[in-house]
């Protein structure tokens, strides 16, 4: 039997830094009030022009570099980004070209903050049905373009950046389970109506009922732990590391407490980052990965929740 498991981790974030006591001169809000709703000290925006693909492209290399292997040997590539650079072509197929690779088959996926949770587990499934055997999954987002930067709602949680892993075929897990759920019912808590089909009629900006998203967020992550475990008859014991979307502290704790977790045994960035949506997750494992705390053999569990609803999990084997 074929598994999928990740040979190298790498990330990227736009140089200008973007702290909470800029954001008191640009919107009625303050230091105090975004830290402790929040947790998020500063997040880094794109510089004009700077777009997702050139995020993801940096990232992408420094996976590449940490994998030991050169973009040729990448027979896939998955982008998942709400921000893309551009209509179509996809992300996927602008890095692609930018890495000078050529034929291989590359496609976007689009589920907001779980977009990296999708994709890596359609990149496992390739894998597993021998349909590819070394697959580069990147997030990558440039959020501050969605952003309406006076709505204070919105404006004091969002970031940029990208991360990426390199997936290669294995013997043995590798990626034990991922979970995928998805509820457009919920359409109207988050989302940015404009779009190619009502004309771009809607606002370009996001749109979002804070409250409301985070109650949903708590119980439906709650779920998600609880539906990863009994999958594969696992106690909250067996989990090393809990590697979480970076949306708010507050959402982090209380799926830690859900797993009986330690904070040490939480990946947690928000603070520096911000919500970088599809790019969270893989920013936040390669900064544990690159710092020594994630170490091979050590198990897992990667969770996200975002717009759509979009929900899911990955539980691997580092
Ligand atoms: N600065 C100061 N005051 C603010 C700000 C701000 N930046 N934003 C809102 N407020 C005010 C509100 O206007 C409100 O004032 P009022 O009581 O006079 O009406 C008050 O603060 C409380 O607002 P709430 O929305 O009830 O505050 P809450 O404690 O819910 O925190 C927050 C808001 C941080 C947005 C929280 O609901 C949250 O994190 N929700 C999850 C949203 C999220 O993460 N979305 C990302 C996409 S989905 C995902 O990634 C999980």
């Amino acid at each position: 039997m074929t598994f999928s498991r990740i040979l190298g981790t790498g990330g990227f974030l736009p140089e200008k830094v973007l702290t909470n006591s800029d954001l008191e001169q640009m919107v009625d809000t303050t230091d105090a009030w975004i830290r402790e709703r929040t947790g998020i000290r500063q997040r880094h925006i794109a510089r004009d022009g700077e777009t997702c693909v050139d995020l993801a492209e940096a990232a992408a290399r420094r996976a590449l570099d940490a994998a030991g292997l050169t973009a040729n040997d990448i027979d896939l590539i998955i982008v998942a980004t709400t921000t893309p650079e551009q209509t179509f072509p996809s992300s996927a197929c602008l890095l692609q070209h930018r890495l000078d690779i050529h034929g291989c088959p590359a496609f976007d996926i689009q589920a907001v903050c779980t977009g990296f949770i999708y994709a890596l587990s359609v990149a496992d499934k390739f894998i597993r049905t021998g349909s590819a055997q070394r697959v580069l999954v990147v997030g990558a987002e440039t959020l501050s373009r969605i952003i309406d930067w006076t709505d204070r709602v919105t404006c004091v949680l969002f970031g940029d950046g990208a991360g990426a892993v390199v997936l290669g075929a294995a013997d043995e897990p590798g990626i034990i389970s991922s979970h995928l759920h998805a509820d457009g019912a919920y359409r109207s808590l988050l989302q940015v109506p404009a779009g190619i089909g009502n004309g771009y009629t809607g606002s370009p900006y996001m749109e979002m009922k804070g409250n409301e998203v985070f109650r949903v967020a708590v119980t439906t992550l709650g779920r998600i732990v609880d539906e990863t475990l009994e999958a594969n008859g696992m106690e909250r014991s067996d989990i090393d590391w809990l590697v979480p979307h970076q949306a708010n502290m507050r959402i982090i704790q209380a799926t830690a407490r859900k797993l009986d977790l330690d904070m040490e045994q939480v990946v947690v960035t928000v603070e520096d980052h911000g919500n970088t949506s599809a790019a969270s997750i893989p920013l936040a494992f390669d900064r544990a990965v690159r710092d020594g705390r994630i170490q091979r053999g050590q198990t897992v569990l990667m969770e996200a929740f975002g717009g759509g609803f979009t929900w899911g999990s990955v539980l691997l084997r580092y």
